[in-house]
């Protein structure tokens, strides 16, 4: 089945038998049994609910995995994720991660014992070279939030294979319409539901999905524990966004490249960072293992005042922290996403005071263009 077929029919289970087009809501949260002994197949809904059920057998099939968690949030998919892993474990991870998953790293999970090694994915001796004897992971972003580096997925995998350590990635930005990690060979794929899956900025959501079933055995029992599962109107809410993600995706990506190809024309931007530009340096690794860019562009200013005015001054643009739906907005990484993290580190990254980050959304390129054009503009 294409994959814009499986966005809308990812699922063809059943659950009434009204002739409902849309899967029915199951607002319950248990279900009686018809025995003692016997079962429905449902018996409390942080353990599994028909309509989170349906989403996450649809999330599987996306990915191509054998099964799929459906989280409250992308954080507490990431927080159940980390209770695989026991004390003096390491994981090696990029060096330029969504804010949220390093305060989750240095803040909680090192409290519980884990250690973390931060370094650039990108280039896979430098993977190599922090490998240790307790070394279980490797934690990619791909391309990373912000900076937009981007790691070759294969590449990962073997070495991840060849030191029996898990591959975990984080594709958020790309979703699987454009990039597909488990069949390049990683074990779990994390999404931030949240953003292009849902893609309406209305709802939060998370997923893990996993490449065999012994993680997933293992996964279930953690979010089963945990709890920290997706309710039955917001998995129903991420069900609709996912139904049109291929047309989304299709047009947010034609509108980024546009907007990348003007800023890089602009007086006042001095960089872009936009995997679907042929400068960029790893268009070559993005073009081989995904089949699209997406439409997340960071770019930096030629000053402080610059970005301030943009954020400022864009009016149909939203100066707001989040990505992948269908409304444009503006991020200042420094203040916002990445706010967390110490300065030097952030700043040695490239997040300093003149970076922004867009996120294009479905408005007509044209519109976004205008609203940026009048926001760089001195007064
Ligand atoms: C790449 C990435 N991963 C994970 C998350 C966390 O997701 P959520 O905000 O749904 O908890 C985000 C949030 O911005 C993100 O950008």
């Amino acid at each position: 089945m294409d994959f814009s077929t499986l966005c809308i029919h990812g699922s063809d289970r059943k659950y009434d038998n009204t002739g409902a087009i849309s899967v029915p809501i199951f607002q319950s949260a248990t279900f009686a049994h018809p025995g003692v002994g016997l079962s429905t197949g449902y018996d409390y809904s942080r353990l599994q609910n028909p309509t989170r059920e349906h989403l996450e057998m649809t999330a599987a099939k996306l990915e191509g995995g054998v099964d799929a968690m459906a989280f409250s949030s992308g954080m507490a998919a990431i927080a159940a994720l980390m209770e695989l892993f026991s004390p003096g474990d390491h994981i090696i991870a990029s060096d330029d991660l969504y804010g949220g998953s390093h305060r989750l790293f240095y803040n909680i999970s090192e409290k519980n014992g884990l250690r973390f090694s931060l370094v650039n994915t990108s280039d896979i001796s430098r993977i190599e070279a922090h490998i240790r004897p307790e070394t279980k992971a490797i934690f990619i972003e791909t391309p990373t939030n912000p900076m937009m580096h981007v790691t070759d997925i294969a590449a990962a995998a073997r070495l991840a294979k060849s030191y029996n350590l898990l591959l975990i990635v984080d594709n958020t930005f790309l979703t699987p319409y454009y990039l597909k990690p488990l069949a390049l060979g990683a074990d779990i794929v994390i999404h931030s539901g949240t953003k292009f899956l849902g893609g309406h900025n209305d709802t939060l959501a998370g997923f893990l999905v996993v490449a065999d079933s012994g993680l997933s055995e293992r996964l279930r029992f953690i979010y089963k524990t945990i709890g920290g599962c997706l309710a039955p109107f917001d998995s129903w809410l991420i069900i609709r966004g996912i139904k049109t993600l291929a047309v989304r995706m299709d047009r947010q990506q034609d509108s980024a490249m546009k907007i990348a190809q003007w800023l890089q024309g602009h007086k006042k931007v001095k960089a872009v960072h936009y995997i679907g530009l042929p400068s960029h340096p790893d268009y070559e690794v993005s073009k081989r293992q995904g089949t699209g860019f997406g439409s997340m562009i960071s770019f930096e200013t030629d000053s402080e005042e610059t970005a301030v005015r943009v954020l400022s001054k864009v009016s149909l643009i939203q100066y707001a922290e989040s990505l992948g739906g269908v409304e444009t907005l503006i991020t200042y990484p420094m203040l916002q996403t990445h706010a967390d993290i110490p300065k030097e580190e952030r700043e040695a990254k490239g997040i300093n005071e003149r970076l922004l980050r867009l996120s294009v959304g479905l408005e007509s390129p044209e519109d976004l263009i205008r609203d940026l054009e009048q926001a760089f503009e001195e007064e």
